[in-house]
């Protein structure tokens, strides 16, 4: 049995003082806003689970066919002896990753669910000998503290999670991830493409509704956690490809006019009939733009991998 340790950066109540704020801003901002970090409470994991299984949902297949076919060339690549993942969830399509690197010293599954990280940590610990987990409950935005560990490193941001950052927010990560990293250390990260407008909405308004519960959850969060008499049901689920940012949004219509109370923030938001709040942006990449974005932050694209299919690109970049 390897090692496994967790260390805890996130305060048990920064969690809770992050939601308040985010949700206070959001809500009093024209127009109104709430960010997608706030749909994964168990609820709402189980039903992003669910939507990697949909039909229309492309893009975890499409990466989980890169990893499986390029495993050996990032493994090669790198010869990464620390792997840090950001937003490591399940740690499901890594293990593609870390069953090549055979030279891995520690893995650093880096999340906000507890829950997870000592799920797919203690599993990895006890099925490979030798492989120091080091499991990091901590806000992967946030400014990050690494473990001693030997390099060379490679960090992974997988999943096309990067997308549901705005262009601002991805330079300050882009740059919070350059500065964990030695020259020559790597970051390998899951963009989702550019395609076909139909193809797009599909996949963020799929046919069987899990998409729009997986919207909706977001409300039921914040009944929970700030009182708030939200009723789910009031609102609509809507997915639209935005051509100019090159993104997908999803945002909940109002059905009514009607007024939301949040007592934990002393708060009345009034919604007009047919008013649309904004709760994710998806942007959709071209190699030359993640190119320039890794650039701009210290990052040389090495690698540029896609599927069969061109719908999702994985990418191996080098700190200069
Ligand atoms: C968390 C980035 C993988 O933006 O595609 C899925 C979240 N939102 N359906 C994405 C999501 C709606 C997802 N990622």
């Amino acid at each position: 049995m390897s090692p496994f340790l967790l260390t805890r950066t996130l305060p048990e109540d920064a969690t809770d003082a992050a939601l308040r704020a985010d949700v206070l801003k959001g809500l009093t901002s024209t127009p109104k806003t709430l960010p997608p970090k706030w749909f994964y409470d168990a609820q709402g994991s189980e039903l992003f689970e669910k939507i990697t299984e949909l039909p229309e949902y492309y893009p975890t297949r499409a990466e989980r066919e890169i990893l499986v076919g390029r495993a050996g060339e990032i493994a090669a690549a790198t010869g990464a002896r620390t792997l840090v993942e950001l937003g490591s969830g399940s740690s499901e399509k890594t293990r593609y990753v870390i069953d090549a690197l055979t030279g891995l010293h520690t893995y650093v599954p880096v999340d906000v669910s507890e829950s997870a990280l000592t799920q797919a940590g203690q599993a990895l610990a006890g099925e490979r000998p030798g492989l120091d987990v080091h499991a990091l409950i901590a806000d992967f935005t946030g400014g990050l503290v690494l473990p001693q560990t030997p390099g060379p490193r490679l960090v992974a941001f997988l999943g096309g999670t990067i997308g549901n950052l705005l262009p601002a927010e991805r330079a300050a990560f882009l740059a919070s991830v350059r500065a964990l990293l030695s020259p020559g250390d790597a970051l390998l990260l899951g963009t989702d493409l550019v395609k076909d407008e139909r193809v797009l909405v599909e996949a963020y308004d799929d046919a069987a509704g899990v998409t729009a519960a997986f919207n909706k959850n977001v409300l039921t969060v914040i009944n929970r956690e700030l009182g708030a008499d939200f009723d789910p049901g009031a609102f609509e689920h809507v997915a639209l490809w935005d051509a100019d940012h090159e993104w997908i949004e999803m945002r909940l219509r109002s059905r009514t006019a009607q007024t939301v109370k949040v007592p934990a923030l002393d708060l009345a938001v009034h919604f007009a009939a047919g008013e649309e709040m904004r709760t994710e942006v998806s942007a959709k990449f071209r190699r030359d733009g993640v190119r320039a974005e890794l650039a701009a932050a210290g990052l040389e694209l090495a690698h540029w991998w896609t599927d069969g299919a061109d719908r999702f690109a994985l990418s191996l970049s080098v700190a200069r």
